[in-house]
């Protein structure tokens, strides 16, 4: 059964959230356990600067579970069913904050103002230079030294009849990170009762602005993080990626997949070409790039990604209205990073950022990143979680 807010059954649910909260000062439950699918909500730490940090639990009615926390609007956890049934864990991800303060590389995290990479941290807008930090040398990525990972975000969670979830605002500070004009964001999770996570995005500036916002979930849909991502297969929309230098800047081509490694039109076991002898893979050390999306129109939504674990059944599809997707296999994890004792080892995971492509203010040929004042961004991903049998 779905409630819809503001209706009688509504009520008495968020009356009973009430009394759950006067039981428990720690945890508040929007609805009653019991109900197919809910939203709950609980302290989870505070930063050094003492902000609290809250993390929120998202359940729809097949037990697929999501946890958010407002540090980084992050994705901490997903847990779904594997093909006999069993849940398992298919993110990287940490139980206690204080793993992510001491330093992660994104995990789950909305990365802003500008996900990716813009080359030597500088870009020319109205005329006007501007200089952000280096913090990928001789790069600037993933919005800086202190981006949208690493904020405190406002948070409000609900459940309307499309199923839980918590919106989460951020307000950046004209020129925080060297970027102009205060820009806005809110981002929006929503869990379906048709297993979809979706994730909207939407922002409004103050000043002419570069924005570029995406998730940095890293999977595993093995729900074994001691077992490698090169087994499970991808699928990719797109008939060309946009290739790179050697510090992964793009060239401003755009370059078919067709006879390369590159080509995923067809489902491809990830390890099956990963080291073969190929310019842009050694520039990356692996996969680590932006691949064109074969859109119908701009802003359309279209498939981007299916990820497979043949062994688990696990599927991950992704749908998006973003012009690219950024295929990362984690190829800079190295072991130093560990949780419940196992250690986050070299390409144990892999992300699919949905994005405008990297250094796109450098790059008048490729899709506009420039956000106006007056306009407000719209952009949207899907992800469907499922099971091949
Ligand atoms: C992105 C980048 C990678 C790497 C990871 C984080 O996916 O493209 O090069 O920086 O983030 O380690």
């Amino acid at each position: 059964m779905q409630i819809t807010r503001g209706t009688l059954a509504g009520m008495l649910a968020a009356l009973a959230g009430l009394a759950l909260a006067a039981c428990s000062p720690a945890a508040t439950t929007t609805q009653t356990a019991t109900t197919p699918s809910h939203v709950q909500e609980a302290a989870f730490g505070q930063t050094a600067d003492g902000q609290a940090v809250r993390q929120f639990t998202l359940t729809n009615a097949h037990g697929i579970e999501v946890k958010l926390m407002t540090y980084g609007a992050a994705i901490t956890s997903i847990k779904t069913p594997d093909k006999t049934g069993a849940m398992g864990q298919i993110v990287l991800g940490f139980d206690t904050l204080d793993p992510y303060l001491k330093g992660v590389p994104y995990f789950g995290a909305i990365v802003g103002r500008y996900g990716n990479r813009i080359a030597r941290g500088h870009f020319t807008l109205d005329g006007q230079t501007y200089t952000l930090a280096i913090n990928n040398a001789p790069n600037a990525l993933h919005g800086g030294l202190r981006g949208f990972d690493k904020r405190v975000w406002d948070a409000r969670s609900f459940e309307d009849d499309k199923g839980p979830g918590v919106e989460f605002t951020y307000v950046s500070a004209d020129g925080e990170e060297g970027y102009p004009g205060q820009l806005t964001a809110h981002v929006t999770y929503q869990l379906g009762a048709d297993d979809t996570l979706s994730i909207s995005y939407e922002a409004t500036t103050t000043k002419d602005t570069p924005v570029n916002l995406t998730n940095h979930a890293y999977f595993n849909l093995s729900g074994d993080v001691k077992k490698d991502i090169l087994g499970e297969t991808l699928q990719l929309n797109a008939d060309k990626f946009t290739p790179v230098d050697h510090g992964l800047i793009p060239t401003g081509a755009l370059q078919a997949v067709a006879n390369t490694p590159f080509d995923f039109r067809t489902p491809t076991a990830i390890g099956t070409r990963i080291n073969a002898a190929n310019q842009q893979l050694h520039f990356a050390g692996g996969y680590d790039h932006n691949w064109v999306l074969n859109q119908t129109a701009p802003g359309q939504m279209t498939d981007a990604a299916t990820l497979t674990d043949p062994d688990s059944g696990r599927t991950l599809s992704i749908r998006t209205t973003e012009p690219g997707i950024q295929f990362y296999s984690g190829n800079f994890l190295d072991g130093t990073l560990s949780s419940r004792g196992v250690a986050f080892t070299h390409r144990i995971a892999l992300c699919l950022e949905t994005q405008h492509f990297p250094d796109s203010p450098n790059h008048p040929s490729f899709p506009s990143t420039i956000l106006h004042p007056g306009e407000t961004m719209h952009s949207q991903t899907v992800l469907t979680f499922g099971v091949a049998h």
